[in-house]
């Protein structure tokens, strides 16, 4: 079976005599399970109709913002987010161009600027279009992006000359993906638990202690883990995102109590367990079960106490060859702080982030990490997005634990 058997993928396709090859690349992917979405560009249209790629691909053939005939909103934000790869072929000097300068003005272009998945891009044009400066430039930005470029090949053009621009064979660029994936199923088969979101603590049936963690980075390390064939249990607390890998086990909880329940159940089966929740430290007393009355009565004095500490309570019950990665949430003393957490807790891992740095931990859709292992060895990342941070944190896992195999 393929690795790109229910793989999501967002077929971006340009204006140029090259869109004839994207046939064979669409009937490919299909072929191999994939579930391919196409989006054309104007221009796209030109070359090869929408009839021929929507009947190849069982789905309507995306191209414009709206339908002309509905009025139906096509969402580039949900495409990007379905997609678990966008592979753009051929991609023309003028949309390379578009992508790497952020103009969007079409429905490829935006998609391309919602997505949160790798992308994959397969030149076609001209030798003169393709060695200019200023498509090079272009190529290069998008690489700094984190893009993937499929060089093109020699041979010969569409113009009758000779050179470099021809759009890589289909059967190449499937194999490409395969090999992007296959790198990437570094996970298959293994159990990883995964912890997001807040705790809300009871005070009553209508208020609550809790903390402003949305699940962004533990469901993104969730997508990650799963993409790269991992069986995963995310045992999330309340939070208004949800998964987008049907094969993610979602359990979801309330209070720390409920968290701690569900990580001990999945603990002892897990290779790999990802703290990443914000657990409330602290719980009322004797929640009340009547709502608290503003009226007849005192201002109340709501008595707490400590919650389980379920990253410290895994540690004590973790045996060898299982791995325990924390997270530590800094506003000072960063390093001293998450040093202490990652051997107080029997910790592997602890990666740190700091309420100090702009657009990192909560809410954000970015984070900026810092990953410390038992070994005292530390990697400092940029400020990311959260699904390139979770890969980043996911590769960091999986190196640690090979060393240590
Ligand atoms: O959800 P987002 O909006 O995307 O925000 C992400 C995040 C900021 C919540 C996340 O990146 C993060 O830092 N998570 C850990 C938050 C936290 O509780 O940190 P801490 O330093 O208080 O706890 C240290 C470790 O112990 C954490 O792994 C935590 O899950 C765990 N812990 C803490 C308390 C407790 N009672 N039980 C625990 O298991």
């Amino acid at each position: 079976m393929s690795v790109l058997s229910g793989k999501h993928i967002v077929l971006g396709i340009c204006g140029g005599i090259a869109a004839y090859k994207s046939v064979s690349l669409l009937r490919l992917f299909i072929k191999a399970g994939a579930e391919v979405q196409v989006v054309i560009t104007p221009a796209g249209k030109e070359f090869i109709t929408p009839v021929t790629l929507s009947a190849l691909s069982h789905k309507p053939v995306v191209s414009e913002f709206f339908s002309a005939n509905t009025g139906e909103w096509h969402s580039h934000v949900d495409l990007g987010l379905w997609a678990d790869c966008m592979v753009i072929a051929p991609a023309t000097a003028s949309t390379i161009g578009k992508m790497a300068n952020g103009i969007a003005d079409n429905m490829l272009v935006t998609t391309y600027l919602s997505a949160k998945s790798p992308v994959f891009i397969a030149p076609a044009m001209d030798l003169d279009m393709m060695r200019h400066p200023s498509t090079q430039a272009n190529l290069s930005r998008l690489r700094s992006y984190g893009n993937h470029i499929i060089e093109p090949a020699s041979g010969y053009l569409a113009s009758g000359l000779e050179g470099k621009g021809r759009m890589e064979e289909p059967e190449n660029i499937v194999v490409y993906l395969e090999r992007f994936f296959a790198e990437r199923s570094d996970l298959e088969g293994k159990n990883v638990l995964i912890t997001a979101g807040p705790t809300y603590e009871k005070i009553d049936p209508v208020r609550f202690i809790g903390n402003y963690s949305s699940g962004k980075m533990g469901y993104a390390i969730a997508e990650e883990c799963a993409s790269r064939g991992a069986n995963v249990t995310l045992v999330s607390g309340p939070v208004s995102i949800s998964v987008k890998n049907p094969g993610i086990n979602v359990v979801r909880v309330e209070s720390a109590k409920e968290m701690l329940d569900e990580c001990r159940k999945a603990f002892p089966t897990s290779e790999i367990s990802i703290m990443c929740a914000a657990v409330a430290d602290y719980a009322p007393a004797n929640p009340s079960d009547r709502k608290i009355k503003r009226e007849h009565q005192e201002v109340p004095v709501i008595t707490l106490v400590k919650n389980p500490d379920i990253a410290a309570t895994l540690g004590k019950e973790k045996r060898s060859g299982q791995m325990l990665v924390g997270f530590a949430l800094e506003t000072d003393n960063e390093t001293v702080n998450a040093t202490e957490k990652l051997a107080k807790k029997n910790l592997d891992i602890i990666v740190l982030n700091s309420l100090r740095d702009k657009g990192a931990c909560f809410g954000t859709d970015t984070n900026k990490v810092s990953i410390i292992k038992a070994d005292g060895s530390r990697t400092d990342f940029p400020l990311k997005d959260k699904a390139k941070v979770a890969a980043d944190i996911v590769d960091e896992i999986i190196n640690f634990s090979q060393s240590k195999a």
